[in-house]
Formats: structure tokens, sequence, C-alpha cells
């Protein structure tokens, strides 16, 4: 298809928004930070004015930048990022409550004798980074008026007045009925919220209404959660592969077919996408932390950023004996312990800021080593390789520790931001009914090969540390 589109990536901490030319590769980008705040308790909160302003700023920067007009706009969202908006007036109503926010524990503890009928029903466990706790929370505790619903409803509704979501983005909130792929009366039910007008589940790919806050008037032809568009963007379109993508935190996505897998081992299974009708599925495993543990370590002024990770990590051999738990915002699959709290153990005198950069790096490879193990397991075979993306792979030490840890190749995706590709390759799809996702997405060149450079034994060994502190903390602290 000739002419380029715009495809826009609300995260966490910011949005990017690139102007992608099926000749020419990016021809624009554009970037606004947003702030969310992190309060006591877990709490984790945004203006979503602010979330709304960085779409269009990053969006008009990227069209600035690219000086030719788009063909269709492509939106990714956070996920499960929930607020309570007028539908009249498209006002919030309420702040965003962040995925990372935990402030719906008692929603979840209320629901405990029903986990198993919602995992069952909707492939995700009972936990407050879902959306539907959060939803609950909003109308017992803030308001019960106008709608309420992921960010992602609210910012296309802004954008064009539609009031869909797409069908990804559905399967995060715990009310959506993974097989059937429509709501769930019984999970609404079971949340107390039966009476809420919800977003109509669309496809990823199909026009869904014009926008004219960027400038020219614009198709939203594109929806989807960020980390299936960089599923897709990493052509992970069939069962047997893997990606990592290390945001805010770190998400392992491996494709599961046309059927969702309901596994054992911890992980959610949810919708990769629907196109024309048709459902491909995921299994989906969380690290709450891992850009802003570095963040964390950063605001200690440990590093001075991540830009600083291989050069203080580099100084020394090893950890020095530290281990690190960088559970800071708790630990998600296959554990399901939000409530928990990070741990640094083996600590001395003579510990540097090198030995932490490098025992934060293995914690977190260790735990994204976890969920490869228990996308493997559900899979029924190992998996080949892992395709990576997201800002930490510019961390050689990461990515060698990743590899060491995992022992299998780790493949760099080209473009860090895989999720504007993705997003911006549904966008593609939705502009022009017809097109496969072969023919929209470029071929998968990585930029770098991580090959394991230790021993299995080695591996197993310094992962045996790492759970010998998870499993020290759980004990600690009963469920
Ligand atoms: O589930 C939340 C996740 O999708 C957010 O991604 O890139 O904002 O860390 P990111």
């Amino acid at each position: 298809m000739t002419g380029a589109v715009l495809a826009v990536d609300q995260g966490t901490s910011g949005t990017k928004a690139l102007v992608l030319c099926p000749e020419r590769g990016v021809i624009g980008t554009g970037f606004a930070a947003v702030h969310p705040r992190h309060l006591p308790g877990g709490l984790v909160e945004v203006d979503p004015e602010e979330l709304y302003r960085s779409v269009v700023d990053a969006g008009s920067r990227a069209l600035a930048e690219a000086r030719e007009p788009v063909v269709a706009l492509g939106l990714a969202n956070q996920g499960e990022t929930v607020l309570a908006w007028d539908p009249d007036t498209g006002r919030p109503l309420t702040d965003a409550l962040v995925w990372q926010d935990r402030r719906a524990e008692s929603v979840c503890a209320e629901l405990t004798p029903h986990a198993d009928e919602l995992r069952a029903l909707t492939g995700l466990p009972l936990d407050p980074y879902f959306a539907a706790p959060k939803m609950a929370w909003i109308r017992r505790h803030l308001t019960r008026e106008g709608v309420v619903t992921t960010s992602d409803a609210w910012l296309v509704h802004r954008l064009t007045g539609a009031f869909v979501t797409d069908a990804a983005t559905a399967g995060r909130t715990q009310l959506l009925d993974l097989d059937g792929v429509r709501w769930s009366p019984r999970a609404l039910d079971l949340y107390g919220l039966s009476d809420e007008r919800l977003p109509e589940v669309v496809d990823n790919a199909q026009p869904v209404g014009i926008t004219r806050e960027l400038g020219p008037e614009i198709p939203l032809t594109g929806l989807v959660v960020d980390q299936q568009a960089a599923l897709l963007a990493q052509r992970v379109t069939a069962p047997g592969g893997a990606k990592c993508t290390y945001g805010t935190g770190a998400f392992l996505l491996a494709h599961t077919g046309d059927a969702p897998r309901h596994g054992t081992s911890g992980l959610v299974s949810c919708v990769a996408w629907r196109l024309a009708g048709r459902t491909g599925y995921c299994l989906d495993g969380q690290v709450y932390t891992a850009a802003s543990a570095v963040r964390w370590l950063t605001d200690l002024g440990v590093i001075k950023g991540a830009g600083h990770l291989d050069a203080v990590g580099g100084a020394v051999p090893d950890s020095g004996g530290v281990t690190f738990v960088p559970a800071l915002a708790g630990l998600a699959a296959p554990w399901w312990r939000g409530d928990l709290r990070g741990s640094l153990t083996g600590l001395g005198l003579d510990t540097t800021p090198g030995h932490l950069v490098r025992a934060l790096c293995e914690g977190l490879a260790a735990q994204v080593v976890e969920l490869a193990e228990a996308a493997a397991t559900d899979l029924g075979e190992p998996l080949q390789e892992l395709r990576v993306d997201g800002g930490l792979t510019r961390s050689t030490l990461l990515m060698q520790t990743q590899a060491d840890l995992l022992q299998r190749p780790v493949e760099v995706s080209a473009l860090p931001d895989a999720t504007a590709l993705g997003v911006g390759t549904l966008a593609r799809l939705g502009a022009q009914p017809g097109l496969t996702v072969a023919d929209a997405l470029p071929d998968w060149k990585p930029a770098a090969v991580y090959e394991p450079r230790i021993t299995a034994d080695e591996a197993a060994e310094r992962l045996a540390g790492f759970r010998r502190e998870v499993a020290a903390l759980l004990d600690r602290v009963p469920a």
C-alpha cells in the first residue's frame, strides 16, 4: 500500500509517535513525556488530560517532521490503565489509575472464591493489575457517573467520537469471554459492573472513525495493547515464538495460535489480536518493574541513568554475591504476589554500584527466564530464541545476561520502537482490506544477536540463587 501511516504508542512514561513510510521507513518522530505519580501504598495515577495532550503533541510533532500526508492512524495503549469519564463531554471524572496501581487489592480479595471461575472465563488471574478490579474500585470509591473504561476507549472517543475498544485491550480487563471474544455477563456480574455502558469490542485493524485533532483529517484504523503490537512487529505470529519488551515493565508474550491456551504455569492467556473477525491468542507474563527499577537506582544516585548501566556494571566481573529480586511493585506471573516488595541481599562494605547494577540485570533477566520457562511448559516445547525490543535492549550487559541465563539466543529488534511498528502495521491493514500481515510487515532482521556465553550448569547455579531469594520472600510474607 502506498502512503505513510502515523503510529502512536501511548505508554506509561510517555507517548512516542512515528510516521512510517512503506518505502523509506521512519520519516517522522515525536515524543511527549507523561508523569505518573507514585504514591504511598502502591498507588500510581496519572492525569488523563496529560495522556491525551501527549498523544496530540507527539503525533503532531511526528507529522510536522514527516512533512507529508498520512493515510491512516494507529494507536497503541497501556492495556490496563482505567478512568471514569463523561461520554457527553469527553471530560475525565477521575484520574487514570495506572496498570501498576495496587489499590484494588480489596476488590480482588472479595472475589477470591471466584478466582478459578474468572480465570477459566477470561484467561486472567485475579490481580489488581488488570482493568476490572480498578473499574470496580472506581465505582465503589470515586464516582458512579459517566462510563468507566480502559484509557484507549477514552482517547479514541476524544480523537474520533467513537465508543470502542479493541479485542486485545478488552482481553486485559478480566471482563472478556476469552473464547467468544465478547463481554462476559458473568464476569461483569461478579465485579458488580453489569449496568455499565461498555465500549463496542472491535477488530484490531478496521476503520473506527476520523480524527481532526492532529491537524489534517486522518482515519483511525488500528488499535491495540502495546505488548501485542510489539509481538506483531517482531513477527511472532504463529505458535512457538516469543518476544520480550523491556519498557517500564518487561513483558514476555508467546503466540499460541487461533485457540486460547489455558495453561497451568501461571501465565496469562489472552487475545493477541483479532483481524477480519479471526482471533489469534497469546500467553503473557509480566515483570512489573524493568526500566522503572533502573530509574529507581538512578533516583538513588547509584547510576546516572539507563545509558550508564554498561559502564557501571562493566567495572566489575560479577555481582559480588549480591542478589536483587527487583519486585519493586510486587511479583506478577508466575507467582502473582503483587503485595510483595523487592529484596537486596548479600551486601557488604565492599559492595559497589557496579555490583548493584549487575545484580539488577541478573534479577530482571532471571524473572524473564521464569516467564520463558512457564511459556515453554504451556506450549509443550522449549522456545528456540527470544526476540526483544524496548529501551533497555540498548544495554549490552542486560542482553548478554539475558542470553546467558536463558541459554538461548536473544535477538534484538532493529527498531527499538517495535510497538509503534506493530500498531502502524495494524493501521495499514485496517486502511487496506485484503492486505496480509506478511505483506504489511518488514522481514525480521535483528540488529544484534546475543548468544549464551556461560554453560548451562553455570546458568542453573545463578538462577538457583535468584530462586532461593524469591522463595525466601514468599516464605516471609505468606499469601
Ligand atoms: O501492561 C502494561 C504494559 O503494557 C505497559 O507497557 O511500555 O508502558 O511499560 P509500557
